[in-house]
């Protein structure tokens, strides 16, 4: 029978909040291996678009859009992606670009470009990769892959704790809980590429454990799986 081929990535998903990001590139800093940050991407996609008035909706206009950008990612420890020669890696931060990131990231042609951006940058690279999707859709073969997730009570705390640190005080913590409901249910029902944990994905839930041991663990079961197929980290 022949072997069964693996990608040499290492696929975390999981909701927003979780702790997915700060653990991927920990994770990646760790195994010293490349990091890529899928959310940059559609975040990037959808400030660009919305500067130039595309609407945010399956068409021509956004077709010819995406055909015609010139979209690169991890140029230099500064400039983490770039659309057109411009350096967006600030841009995409900005708190209006979540929700324009949410809406882009719903539409067939934008996930379509970006799964082939995302297989093209990991082509035989061992590299962390964090998204939504990538242990189920984009690399679906990849040798290692977790879901993040924590309770809904944890993530708004955490991202009250985000907004109090930007200087807003009068979100409550019950309308972040409220939000966080709303944003997985959207996340989970979406017609293409929805959350959800990949069968043969970890399952790991941050609520209540440290990141040291969070990485502790992701890494030692990330070596122990390359070690077992043959190859080095
Ligand atoms: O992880 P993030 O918040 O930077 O992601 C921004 C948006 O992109 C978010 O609405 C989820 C979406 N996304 C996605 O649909 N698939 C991915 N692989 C990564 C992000």
């Amino acid at each position: 029978m022949p072997q069964k081929t693996f990608a040499k990535v290492i696929a975390i998903d999981g909701p927003s909040g979780s702790g997915k990001s700060t653990i991927a590139k920990e994770l990646a800093r760790a195994l010293n291996v490349l990091y890529i940050d899928t959310g940059a991407m559609f975040r990037a996609l959808a400030y660009i678009a919305n500067s130039e008035k595309i609407e945010l909706t399956e068409g021509a206009a956004l077709n010819n859009f995406l055909s015609s950008i010139k979209l690169e990612y991890g140029i230099s420890d500064s400039i983490l992606i770039r659309i057109n020669n411009l350096d967006l890696s600030d841009k995409i931060r900005e708190h209006h670009v979540s929700k324009l990131a949410s809406i882009i990231s719903q539409l067939p042609s934008v996930r379509k470009y970006l799964l082939d951006f995302q297989r093209s940058l990991a082509l035989d690279k061992v590299c962390v990769m964090e998204g939504r999707d990538i242990g189920t859709v984009v690399f679906p073969d990849s040798f290692s892959k977790f879901f993040i997730t924590a309770s809904v009570d944890i993530r708004a705390e955490r991202r009250l704790k985000q907004l109090r640190e930007n200087g807003d005080d009068k979100i409550t913590l019950n309308q972040i809980a409220e939000d966080v409901r709303k944003r997985d249910e959207t996340d989970m029902n979406r017609a293409f590429a929805p959350l959800k944990k990949a069968e043969d994905a970890m399952l790991l839930d941050t609520s209540a454990l440290a990141m040291k041991d969070i990485i502790n663990i992701l890494s030692s079961e990330v070596k122990f799986r390359a070690a077992h197929l043959g190859f080095n980290l």
